[in-house]
């Protein structure tokens, strides 16, 4: 499974992509107003030292203007996602655009149905939201499993990049389902290195190594 970082925070993306951890990376409106950065500036310098596939999200709502502004941030460089929302007009830029040989990631997807005919207007990524879902009593994981089912059923070739994700569970639940790519926050990625019983255990060893009162360097 690969993972990609749902941040537009440089830095927090560097020290995951120093340690071998950056598949990709995700942006959206509310991540660039978090950064408090020019989207075209920021997304540049992400590409500069990020290989994989970096999402972009257009902000018009109609088609015409939707391929205008996915062609400008396509330009920025050759791993550029473009990201529309899943509406008719969404759906229609996910066509030309991947027509056009973009990558396109198609997000705010809620619905298996939704998944289904984004995939077939060529969508190269669909985005279900879990902790969005989760967050109103749905059950997130779920969607994920039905999107799998649908496009392993009719072997689309659209990548399900679970979003949304607020737990290291999330991204456990979403490997074992079979998730192709997990974007999520740096904490939630630093967060699956953590075991209680890994601390406890090494607290008891540097105890005991203390008593032995050597040194190794
Ligand atoms: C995905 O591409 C979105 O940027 C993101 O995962 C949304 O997550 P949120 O529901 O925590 O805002």
């Amino acid at each position: 499974m690969k993972f990609f970082i749902d941040t537009a925070d440089v830095d927090a993306i560097r020290e995951l992509h120093d340690l071998g951890m950056v598949d990709g990376v995700t942006t959206n409106p509310s991540l660039i107003l978090k950064s408090g950065r020019d989207i075209l500036e920021v997304t540049k310098e992400i590409c500069s030292f990020v290989e994989g596939p970096v999402s972009a999200e257009v902000v018009a709502l109609k088609a015409d203007d939707m391929i205008a502004e996915g062609r400008k941030l396509a330009a920025i460089a050759p791993n550029i996602a473009v990201k529309v929302p899943l509406t008719w007009d969404g759906l229609k830029t996910c066509k030309v655009l991947s027509g056009e040989g973009f990558m396109v990631n198609v997000t705010l997807c809620f619905s298996a149905n939704q998944a289904l005919i984004a995939a077939k207007a060529g969508a190269t990524f669909i985005s279900p939201f879990i902790g969005r879902l989760d967050d109103i009593n749905l059950d997130g994981l779920d969607l994920i499993g039905d999107i799998r089912t649908i496009y392993d059923n009719y072997d689309f070739k659209t990548q399900i990049l679970a979003a949304s994700i607020r737990s290291a569970n999330h991204v456990k639940d979403c490997a074992m389902i079979g998730a192709d790519v997990v974007t999520a926050p740096p904490s939630v990625i630093k967060a699956l290195a953590n075991h209680v019983l890994t601390d406890k255990g090494l607290e008891q060893f540097l105890k005991d190594w203390a008593k032995t009162g050597q040194k190794i360097i």
